[in-house]
């Protein structure tokens, strides 16, 4: 056996990741290596609970959706033991080196990536593969996950016509992207909607409205409405920034912990704000509204052609750059190649919709509101 491989998925689960651990899986097969998988993310390799990935394991699950080896989103540095959160980083470089592991292969989004650097820093190869429905994460053109969800979601708002047309009815639906506007953007565009709300753009509720009733006025007698579930008021979004700033100004340790306490409970995502949107958006316009919220089905089930194509290009390349002692990197979507990319350049970074988008200038061309 020339090298031993260590692989753990982390985060929320997403279509696709079995194929990049199988595509990892076979690759280094190829080569003479040894794959072990750690189970549940981080608390995996932190607790030392491994299976090795023989070619048997790696055998049919190019098309199952979910993780074979399991996830969970604790951190390194704040795994929860005995009721208390513990910082495992020690324990996890002790069972590296007790596995006499070559490299760590981590698959996962943003907060993946964080731990990922902070592993990096303690001295451990490591290799990342990018995974997120969200499609939020810096530096690779998509991530595992996004296509898949992109058609659940596209497909739901499509089923969403016949009722809203039937009804006459505004439809919003709620679309998972954490604190991005990827998805509800992808899929309002393919789905056909008549306004998307984005977190990247605040909305005016009255503009919203405006869109709708001139809609109306023109005899079409429905409107798909996607809202990311991150998506703020014009107001919220101020009510944010101005905290910020004081947060920034201030120098006060405890003050600015206040102020990121208040931050965070309003950026929080809370499920039920689509409904007092679809209250409000009924009250200023006298149409009746109802919501949908697709909620994890956006997560579920087989990954799509592309998605599966994706993370076994990315599995295969990652075993190349491991074979190649290419370490401290995540590989990156490149067009229809990869790249390595320093951890350094993703970690805590954030890939935003922005207003010069192609899909943004897209849609404003054919009339989907924004609401901003
Ligand atoms: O990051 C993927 C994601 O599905 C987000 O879109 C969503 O906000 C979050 O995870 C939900 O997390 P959980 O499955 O832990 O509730």
């Amino acid at each position: 056996m020339n090298k031993k491989i260590g692989i753990l998925t982390a985060g929320g689960d997403s279509p696709g990741l079995n194929a990049a651990i199988r595509a990892v899986g076979k690759r280094l097969a190829a080569a003479n290596c040894q794959l072990i998988g750690f189970r549940d993310g981080f608390e995996g390799i932190a607790f030392d609970r491994s299976v090795v990935l023989t070619g048997e394991m790696l055998s049919g699950i190019l098309t199952i959706g979910g993780t074979i080896l399991h996830t969970s989103r604790h951190k390194p540095n704040k795994m929860p033991l005995n009721g208390k959160l513990v910082d495992m980083s020690e324990a996890i470089i002790e069972n590296y080196r007790k596995n006499r592991l070559s490299c760590l292969v981590c698959i996962g989004g943003g907060g993946t990536h964080k731990s990922a650097l902070l592993l990096k820093k303690a001295g451990l190869n490591i290799v990342t593969i990018p995974k997120t429905i969200d499609n939020d994460l810096a530096m690779t053109d998509s991530s595992i996950g996004f296509d898949t969800a992109l058609d659940v979601a596209t497909g739901s708002i499509d089923s969403l016509h016949s009722t809203a047309s039937s009804h006459k009815r505004i439809m919003l639906v709620e679309i998972m992207g954490h604190r991005t506007g990827w998805l509800a953007l992808g899929s309002g565009i393919a789905g056909g909607a008549d306004v998307i709300l984005i977190p990247e753009f605040p909305y005016d509720l009255n503009k919203v409205a405006e869109t709708l009733l001139q809609r109306s006025s023109e005899g079409k007698l429905f409107s798909i409405v996607p809202v990311a579930e991150g998506a703020l008021s014009v107001s919220q979004a101020a009510e944010i920034a101005a905290l910020e700033a004081q947060k920034a100004e201030c120098e006060d340790k405890k003050k600015r912990v206040e102020y990121k306490q208040q931050i965070d409970k309003l950026t929080e995502l809370r499920h039920d704000r689509i409904f007092e949107v679809a209250a409000d958006l009924e009250k200023l316009t006298g149409l009746e509204t109802r919501v949908t919220v697709l909620g994890h089905l956006q997560r579920g089930g087989k990954p799509s052609t592309v998605d599966r194509l994706r993370a076994t290009v990315l599995g295969r390349a990652c075993a190349e750059a491991i074979l190649d002692d290419r370490f401290g990197v995540m590989v990156a979507l490149r067009g229809l190649d990869t790249e390595l990319v320093p951890l350094e350049k993703v970690a805590g970074k954030r890939r935003e919709v922005t207003q010069d988008h192609p899909w943004v200038d897209c849609a404003r061309s054919l009339g989907i509101s924004f609401g901003d």
